[in-house]
C-alpha cells in the first residue's frame, strides 16, 4: 500500500516541543499563563495592527466580529455563497442576522459587481443605512472571504461598502500572511483593510494552535469588545461581575504555545507554499484538461494556502478524479458545497450564482501541507496525468 499524502497537515519543525514543554512545566496550561498575551502581540505585530484578540477558533472569531460590528436580529448581511460554513454561520444565525448570498469571481472570492448590483437594484440608501427593498431589512455589513489565501478584490468592495454605508467584515480564516504588494492597500494584510477581521488557526490553516483564532479591528474600542466577550464579558477581578452576555472564547496557553512557535515558521511555510505551487503549476497547468487556478500574483503576495485544481472540460469527472486520488493514497476534495443550498439557507436571497456554480463542480483541491515531499508531489502529478 503506497504511503498515504494528507490534505493539509500541521507541520511542527520549529520550537514547538519546547514552547509547550515551558507551558506544561509551568503548569499553566489553561486559559491563565503569559503566553496568550505574547501570541497576541507576535501576531498583531505581523499583520500590522496594534492588537489582536486571540480566541478558540476561527468560528468564535467571526461570532465576535458580528457581535462587536452590532450586528443582530432582523440586519441582513450580504455574504459569498463559495465559502466554508463558518464564514456564514457566526456572521448571520448565530446573532439572528439574515445572509444575501453573492456568487464569485475568478479570484473565488465574492464578485464586487454582483455585489453592487444588489445594492443598487435591490436596496434603497437612506440616510440612516442602505435598506433592501424586498424585505424592508437594514442591509448592515458586507462580508469578504479571502478564499484559499487569494485576496479579495478590495479596492472595489470597500467602494461599494463606502457608498453603502455598509460595515466590512472580512473573513481572513485561510489568509494568515497574504498581502497587497500594489495599489491602495499595498502593504496591508488580509484582515486589517475593513473594519474587522477574523482569523484560523485550525489544524489544516498555514498555522495552526490545534484550534484557534484571532480578531483585529480598525476600531481599537471593537477589538476590546471582542477581548470583554470572549472573556465571559466579566467586568470586575473579584465579585464575578458581568455586564452582558459573554463567552468562553478563550484561546488555552498551551495553544498560544503552538502559536508562538508556529508565527516562527511562517514566513518559510509561505516560501515552500509557493513553490509547491509553482511545481503543480508547471507540472499540470494547461495539460490533459486541467488548469491550476491562479492567486493574485500581480498585486498581492499570497499565503497560497490551498491549490484548486479545475477541471476545465468534460474530460475529467471532480468525484472520479477524487476517487481516483483516493485509490492512490491521496486525499483530496471538492470545494465546499454552496452555502445558499444548505438547510436553513434554502430560501434566502442568492444573486450571481453561475461562477461559484461551476467552479463547485469543476475543482479539486490537491495536497497542500508544507512538509509535503517532492517525491509526494510527483506523485500527485504522476497520478493526474495518468488520469
Ligand atoms: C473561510 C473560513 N471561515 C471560517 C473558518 C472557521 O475556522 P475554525 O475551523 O477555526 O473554526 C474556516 C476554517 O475552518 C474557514 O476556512
Amino acid at each position: 500500500m503506497a504511503k498515504f499524502i494528507p490534505l493539509s497537515v500541521p507541520n511542527f519543525e520549529g520550537h514547538e516541543k519546547e514552547y509547550v514543554s515551558d507551558a506544561v512545566v509551568s503548569e499553566w496550561v489553561s486559559t491563565g499563563g503569559s503566553k496568550v498575551g505574547d501570541f497576541e502581540k507576535v501576531f498583531a505585530d505581523y499583520v500590522g495592527m496594534p492588537r489582536a484578540v486571540a480566541c478558540n477558533s476561527g468560528s468564535s472569531a467571526m461570532h465576535l466580529t458580528a457581535l462587536v460590528a452590532g450586528i443582530g436580529r432582523g440586519d441582513e448581511v450580504i455574504v459569498p455563497t463559495l465559502t466554508f460554513i463558518a464564514s456564514i454561520n457566526p456572521v448571520t444565525r448565530y446573532v439572528g442576522a439574515e445572509p444575501v448570498f453573492i456568487g464569485c469571481d475568478d479570484s473565488l472570492c465574492i464578485d464586487p459587481a454582483a455585489v453592487e448590483a444588489f445594492c443598487r437594484d435591490k436596496c434603497e440608501l437612506r440616510p440612516e443605512g442602505l435598506f433592501d427593498k424586498a424585505t424592508g431589512a437594514h442591509v448592515k455589513a458586507l462580508e469578504v472571504v479571502h478564499v484559499f489565501g487569494n485576496l479579495a478584490d478590495m479596492e472595489a468592495l470597500m467602494d461599494i461598502a463606502e457608498k453603502y454605508h455598509l460595515i466590512v467584515i472580512e473573513d481572513a480564516c485561510e489568509a494568515v500572511g497574504s498581502y497587497f504588494t500594489k495599489g491602495r492597500y499595498a502593504g496591508r494584510m488580509a484582515g486589517t483593510i475593513g473594519d474587522v477581521a477574523g482569523y484560523s488557526f485550525n489544524g489544516n490553516k498555514i498555522i495552526t494552535t490545534g484550534a484557534g483564532g484571532m480578531v483585529v479591528s480598525n476600531h481599537p474600542d471593537w477589538a476590546e469588545h471582542a477581548k470583554h466577550l470572549s472573556t465571559q464579558a466579566k467586568s470586575d477581578e473579584l465579585q464575578f461581575f458581568h455586564d452582558e452576555v459573554g463567552y468562553n472564547y478563550r484561546l488555552t496557553n498551551l495553544q498560544a504555545a503552538l502559536g508562538l512557535a508556529q508565527m516562527e515558521t511562517l514566513e518559510t511555510f509561505i516560501t515552500r507554499k509557493k513553490e509547491f505551487y509553482d511545481r503543480y503549476v508547471q507540472a499540470l497547468d494547461g495539460k490533459n484538461g486541467y488548469r491550476i487556478l491562479p492567486f493574485k500574483e500581480d498585486v498581492s503576495r499570497s499565503n497560497h494556502w490551498f491549490y484548486s485544481l479545475y477541471l476545465e472540460d468534460d474530460r475529467h469527472k471532480r468525484d472520479e478524479v477524487i476517487g481516483a486520488l483516493k485509490e492512490g493514497s491521496i486525499q483530496a476534495r471538492p470545494v465546499w458545497a454552496l452555502i445558499h443550498e444548505q438547510a436553513d439557507y434554502g430560501s434566502c436571497q442568492a444573486y450571481s450564482l453561475e461562477k461559484a456554480q461551476d467552479y463547485r463542480a469543476r475543482i479539486v483541491n490537491l495536497p497542500c501541507s508544507t512538509n509535503l515531499t517532492q517525491e509526494d508531489q510527483q506523485r500527485v502529478i504522476d497520478l493526474l496525468l495518468s488520469l
